[in-house]
C-alpha cells in the first residue's frame, strides 16, 4: 500500500498558500457600474441597492476620481433621462444623460476607461430593451427597427467619448449593426463589449430600481435567455463573435458560473461577469444584518468569478473590493 495521500502539507503554511494559489483576483479586473441622472451636486441612494445612488453629473465625476484614484480601470455609464418616450429619444440624443456623462468623465479623468451601456429600456416609457409598434400593449419588440436606434446610439456614445459600446438589449443582429455604424461613423478603433449571454433574470431587480427602467406590462422572455439554457449561450456567443464582439459578457454571474466557464473555454476573447444588482442586493441585506462577514464574502465570489474563467468584473462592489484588496 501507498501511504496516504496529504494535500494538506500544501496548505500548512501561508507563504505556501501562496505559492500553489492557482488564481488572483485584482483591482485591474473591477469595473464599476454608475448611474446618471440631470440635475445639478444631486445623490439620492437606490432604496433596494445600499451605497449605490442615482447622481448628477458633478457627482459621477467626483465618482469617476474616486474610482481612478482606487485604481480601478473602468467605469460602466447608465443613463436615466428626464423624459421618456417611444422613440427612446434620450438613448440617441447627441446631448442625452449618458451622452453629457462620458464627455465631462472623460475630461476630468482622461485615463479612465468609460464603458456605456447601449440599450433603450432607459429610455423608453414603456420599459423595453427595443422599440414597439406604437400603441402596443402586448410588449412585442420589434428587432430591425431597434437595430437602427441602437446603432444611432452607439454612434452619438462614441461621439460623446465613450472608450467601449455595450450593447445589452439582446437583439438578433445587434453587434454587427453597432459594428457597422460605428465604423461608418470613423469610430472602427471603438471596441464592442457584447452582452452576449444575458438571461431573462429576477436578480435584475434592484437595478430597475435604480435605472427606473421596469417594463411597464409584459417581460423580457421573448428578447433575454432562459434560464434553463446552456447550449445556447455558445449559440449567442458565436453569432456575436462572427458579427465582431471584441468581449464577452455573462450576465448574471453567481447562478450562472458554468455559462462564464462555458464561454470562456469556447472563445479567445476575454470574457467579462457581471455581478449584478440582486446578487449585490442580497449580500449587503445579509451583511447589514451582520450575518456575514461582507468582505470576505465578497472578495470569494469575485474570486469564484475569477476561478470560473472571468477575465473582468462588473459589479457595485468595485470600490469596496479595491480598498479591500490593498489593505
Ligand atoms: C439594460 C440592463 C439591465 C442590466 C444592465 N443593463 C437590466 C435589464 O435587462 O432589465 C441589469 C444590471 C443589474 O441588475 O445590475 N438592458
Ligand atoms: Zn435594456
Amino acid at each position: 500500500m501507498f501511504p496516504i495521500q496529504r494535500p494538506r502539507r500544501l496548505r500548512n503554511h501561508p507563504q505556501l498558500r501562496r505559492m500553489v494559489r492557482e488564481n488572483i483576483l485584482t483591482t485591474s479586473d473591477l469595473i464599476y457600474p454608475l448611474f446618471a441622472v440631470p440635475g445639478e451636486s444631486f445623490a439620492k441612494e437606490v432604496k433596494s441597492m445600499p451605497g449605490v445612488y442615482q447622481l448628477s453629473i458633478d457627482k459621477i465625476v467626483e465618482e469617476a476620481k474616486e474610482v481612478y484614484d482606487l485604481g480601478i480601470p473602468a467605469i460602466i455609464l447608465f443613463g436615466i433621462p428626464a423624459d421618456k418616450d417611444n422613440d427612446a429619444t434620450g438613448a440617441w440624443h447627441d446631448h442625452g444623460i449618458v451622452q453629457q456623462a462620458a464627455t465631462a468623465v472623460k475630461e476630468a479623468v482622461p485615463d479612465l476607461v468609460v464603458i456605456v451601456d447601449t440599450c433603450l429600456c432607459e429610455y423608453t416609457a414603456h420599459g423595453h430593451c427595443g422599440y414597439l409598434q406604437t400603441g402596443d400593449l402586448t410588449g412585442r419588440v420589434l428587432n430591425d427597427p431597434t437595430l437602427e436606434l441602437l446603432k444611432k446610439t452607439a454612434v452619438s456614445q462614441a461621439k460623446a467619448g465613450a472608450d467601449i459600446i455595450a450593447p445589452s438589449g439582446m437583439m438578433d443582429g445587434f453587434v454587427q449593426a453597432i459594428r457597422s455604424g460605428l465604423d461608418e461613423a470613423g469610430f472602427e478603433d471603438i471596441p464592442i463589449l457584447s452582452y452576449a449571454a444575458k438571461y431573462a433574470s429576477a436578480y435584475y431587480g434592484p437595478f430597475r430600481d435604480a435605472a427606473e427602467s421596469a417594463p411597464q406590462f409584459g417581460d423580457r422572455r421573448t428578447y433575454q435567455m432562459d434560464p434553463a439554457n446552456g447550449t445556447e449561450a455558445l449559440k449567442e456567443i458565436e453569432l456575436d463573435i462572427a458579427e465582431g464582439a471584441d468581449m464577452l459578457m455573462v450576465k448574471p454571474a453567481l447562478a450562472y458560473m458554468d455559462i462564464i466557464w462555458r464561454v470562456k473555454q469556447a472563445t479567445n476573447l476575454p470574457v467579462a461577469a457581471y455581478n449584478v444588482s440582486g446578487e449585490y442586493s442580497m449580500v449587503k441585506a445579509a451583511a447589514l444584518n451582520g450575518w456575514i462577514d461582507e468582505q470576505k464574502v465578497v472578495l470569494e465570489t469575485l474570486m469564484g468569478f475569477k476561478r470560473s474563467g472571468a477575465d473582468l468584473i462588473l459589479t457595485y462592489h468595485a470600490k469596496d473590493a479595491a480598498r479591500w484588496l490593498q489593505g
